[in-house]
């Protein structure tokens, strides 16, 4: 982890696709602002690579782009990738998930927090309060997302296409214990581990591995649920989970349910950490083309995500300026059409940067 105060710390930009660009640009002035509050600086560095990019050069990110990233940047910040006009996704597969496997990421650090009430569409609990807090630990490096497998005869009826679901003790191991690290450190009580191994039997390592980091916590009830259970009660009682660990697609997946449970993806952030290694942060929300220039894209996600950033360089207190900015503008109703408001992406980010600097 980088020494901060009184020094400048070197963020890599990647504003991508669609709205990423946009979320960006309204989220970096609160994010700056509040590092400034710390006493570091920080200075962008936005680098091209996207759909637009690989459009016009056939590139997606070039080697030099990736070193040089791993031996100045302190983090990496991105928008989102994803664009109609490369329906194959190749791009964003060498960008996103080619930053995740390359930095070996492996925890996708997803917190779903209810930050007003308001924004949880489900009628409030017998109790009369909604608490919604709970972390997703995504498996980020495996699973199917290695795109491995073989084609054959594609375009004819015959086709077929064979993906191999990866699994690996050791890897599966590092995730389970970051929840159950996170949870301790964090005063958590009870950790939730979902897989599908009632129907794929490789998921059984997640079950043997679990219960044998769960041992050396023993004051964290470890439970376990099959995904599609987990995504059912998510929805009927998510106030009772705190911490969820699972594979790559399902905490994929399971990341948009958390993000709806809690005002959806326009206030979603994301980390992509390897404890004391260079971290990729971005938002939940994809590019979301339908709203590209219509400046309803909330910046929110965005801004959180610069808390994560601000937290993962050791400026916590940086991260709780941001947060309590954007409370602040929630309870105040400063929202774009998702979330109800009138305000524009720009400003919201305005408005939150502001709220920063008064702080
Ligand atoms: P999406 O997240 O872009 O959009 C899903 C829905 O949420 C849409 O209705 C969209 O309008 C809304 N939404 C998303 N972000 C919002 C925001 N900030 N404010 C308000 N509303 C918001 O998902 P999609 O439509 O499935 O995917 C679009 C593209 O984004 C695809 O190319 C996909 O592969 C890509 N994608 C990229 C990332 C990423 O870069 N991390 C994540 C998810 C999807
Ligand atoms: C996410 C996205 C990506 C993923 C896509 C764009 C490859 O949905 O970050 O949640 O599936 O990881
Ligand atoms: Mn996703």
């Amino acid at each position: 982890m980088p020494e901060t105060g009184n020094r400048a710390l070197h963020i890599a930009a990647i504003a991508g696709d669609g709205i990423g660009p946009e979320v960006v640009d309204a989220a970096l002035p609160a994010i700056v602002a509040a590092a400034a509050g710390e006493g570091t600086s920080l200075e962008f560095t936005k680098l091209p690579y996207g759909a637009e990019h690989f459009l016009q050069t056939g590139e997606t990110m070039p080697d030099h782009a990736f070193e040089q990233l791993t031996a100045e940047a302190d983090a990496i910040f991105l928008g989102a990738l994803g664009d109609p006009r490369v329906p194959t996704n190749e791009h964003a597969r060498d960008i996103l998930l080619g930053l995740r496997f390359r930095l070996d990421l492996y925890v996708n650090f997803r917190p779903c927090r209810l930050l007003h009430p308001d924004l949880c569409p489900l009628r409030p609990p017998a109790s009369g309060t909604r608490h919604i807090d709970f972390a997703i630990f995504r498996e980020n490096t495996e699973g199917l997302y290695l795109g491995r497998g073989t084609s054959s005869d594609e375009g004819t009826d015959d086709e077929v296409h064979v993906a191999h679901e990866v699994h690996s003790a050791k890897k599966v191991e590092r995730i389970i214990t970051a929840a159950f690290t996170w949870a301790h450190r964090h005063g958590r009580s009870r950790v939730t581990m979902a897989d599908k191994s009632n129907a794929v039997p490789a998921h059984r390592l997640w079950g043997r591995v679990f219960d044998r980091v769960a041992t050396a916590f023993p004051d964290i009830e470890a439970e376990h649920r099959y995904v599609d259970a987990l995504a059912m009660e998510l929805v009927r009682d998510p106030d009772r989970f705190e911490v969820i660990v699972t594979g790559n697609l399902f905490g994929d997946i399971l990341s948009d349910l958390g993000a709806e449970l809690v005002g959806g993806l326009g206030v979603s952030p994301s980390a992509n950490v390897h404890p004391g290694r260079l971290g990729l942060f971005e938002p939940v929300h994809g590019s979301a083309p339908s709203l590209v220039g219509t400046g309803a894209a909330n910046p929110m996600a965005a801004i959180l995500t610069g808390a994560l950033m601000l937290d993962h360089l050791g400026l916590p207190n940086g991260a709780e300026r941001l947060e309590r900015a954007v409370r602040s503008a929630l309870a105040e109703r400063i929202t774009t059409p998702d979330l109800g408001g009138t305000y524009s992406t720009t400003g919201v980010g305005e408005w939150v940067a502001d709220r920063v600097r008064g702080d």
